[in-house]
């Protein structure tokens, strides 16, 4: 008989993506992915140890599963992940009714684990690192009918942020080759997929390990060049990779969308400096200057920390005044979150939860206001946009995204989903834009 699986995941679209890697490879092995966890043979929790909130979030719902325990004898719960990878062992002795502990490097394994489980009744931990990670070159084919896909293309990181758990968790920067990527893509287009993101911690550095000369500029031109896809996204990058031949595909590679997450963490020098990022205040300026050079409207959005150690007034009115003349599309801030075994915990100069939270407040509420401008701003324009689902606010609209990332909803039915059309741009919000459906393309 088929058995039952739910996923919760916690964190970023590389979780998201590692999730869809997990059901593909469960579904392989007989179960069905449902969306009732009530129903569910093998629960699967895929946590994220970025930040102290985010282990917080996978914990308690990890709490919340105990219950479900309780009812349904034979019930399998497993751990996945980088709180998972961090924890190893210990996650069983915190959270006793855990039947599985599974690493990042680990999900291809997993049938294997769970049968494990279910012959001897025990508990199973691995969270050994490859060499070359086997789920690296997982396909995971988005849900049924999705016109937008993940692709991973490199997983790890070497860079050694001083404040981030990343690299200690998911291991050495390992890209994919390009030949194998573009397989992938061209079929994923096969399958009605038009708009694929491209994700790595750190994309711009893509190909440097397996040096066989093909740069991540190189594999923005091939994926180009693939029929049936439309749109191509990518995340995350790192200042000190964006070259200037990665720029210019901004222009010269028609596909790639309008967009570019580019993490600036802070505006001061001194604390880039400390996070050792590598670049500096004015280096960043120089890559926005020429990422609007060659493409005016690009929408930019980055990651600010708040409250790093040693961060003073000063400090923190640097990232304000650049906040200020750089006005990002938007922004994700973070309170600076100690993290075991990172540099950064032996830095003196902590900053107080009260004084994180204040400059919080000050950089989300500048943030507001700028998002908005930037949006109000495009109110009039025509926007190609690739419709991906009924809106979530109304059944009588769609939504989908403009080039530039920005959601926009509109009156619209099903039967437009996975379809590109010119919407004219008509309002604007925090968190959207409201428009009206001039053409189907
Ligand atoms: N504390 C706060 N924010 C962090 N990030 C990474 N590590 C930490 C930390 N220890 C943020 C960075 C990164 C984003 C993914 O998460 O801004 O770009
Ligand atoms: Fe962490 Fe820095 Fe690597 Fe990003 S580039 S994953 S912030 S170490």
């Amino acid at each position: 008989m088929e058995k039952n699986l739910f996923i919760y995941t916690f964190g970023c679209q590389m979780n998201v993506h590692d999730s869809e890697k997990i059901a593909a490879v469960m579904v392989n092995s007989g179960y069905a992915v449902v969306d009732d966890v009530g129903k569910a043979d093998l629960i699967i929790v895929n946590t994220c140890s970025i930040r102290e909130k985010a282990a917080q979030k996978a914990c308690s719902q990890l709490g919340r599963l105990k219950k479900f325990k309780n009812r349904k004898p034979g019930l399998i719960i497993g751990v996945g992940g980088c709180l998972a990878q961090q924890w190893g062992p210990k996650f069983i002795e915190k959270v006793p009714y855990l039947d599985l502990v599974f690493g990042t490097h680990n999900i291809h394994n997993l049938p294997d684990l769970i049968s494990a489980v279910e012959k001897t009744g025990l508990p199973v931990v691995r969270t050994d690192f490859h060499e070359a990670v086997k789920s690296l070159d997982m396909m995971a084919p988005p849900e049924n009918g999705r016109v937008t896909s993940y692709v991973t293309i490199m997983q790890g990181c070497n860079n050694f942020c001083s404040y981030c758990v990343v690299p200690n968790l998911r291991g050495k920067e390992d890209s994919r080759l390009l030949s194998d990527i573009v397989k992938e893509v061209a079929v994923l287009a096969g399958r009605g997929v038009k708009e694929v993101t491209l994700l790595g911690q750190n994309v711009n550095s893509y190909g440097k390990t397996i040096g066989n000369g093909s740069d991540f500029a190189d594999l923005l031109y091939a994926i180009g060049l693939i029929g049936g896809i439309e749109r191509i996204r990518f995340t995350t990058s790192h200042p000190k990779d964006l070259s200037d031949r990665l720029v210019r595909c901004f222009s010269e590679v028609d596909k790639l969308c309008e967009h570019i997450h580019l993490p600036v963490q802070t505006g001061s020098d001194r604390v880039l400096g400390m996070m050792n990022r590598c670049y500096t205040r004015a280096d960043y300026f120089d890559r926005v200057h020429k990422l609007r050079a060659v493409c005016p409207d690009i929408s930019i959005t980055s990651d600010i920390i708040v409250g790093f150690p040693g961060e003073t007034d000063g400090d923190f009115q640097a990232t304000i005044d650049m906040m200020d003349k750089i006005r990002f599309d938007n922004l994700f801030s973070f309170k600076y979150s100690e993290r075991e075994g990172t540099a950064a915990t032996k830095i003196g100069g902590k900053v107080s939860e009260y004084v994180k939270r204040e400059r919080l407040k000050i950089v989300q509420g500048l943030q507001e206001k700028h998002t908005l401008e930037r949006n109000e701003a495009m109110i009039g324009n025509t926007e190609e946009i690739l419709v991906e689902e009924i809106s979530k606010n109304s059944g009588q609209d769609v939504s989908g995204r403009t080039r530039t990332n920005k959601i926009v909803n509109f009156r619209g039915s099903h039967e437009l989903i996975g379809k590109m059309v010119s919407v004219l741009i008509t309002g604007a919000y925090q968190h959207s834009l409201r428009g009206r459906l001039l053409n189907v393309n």
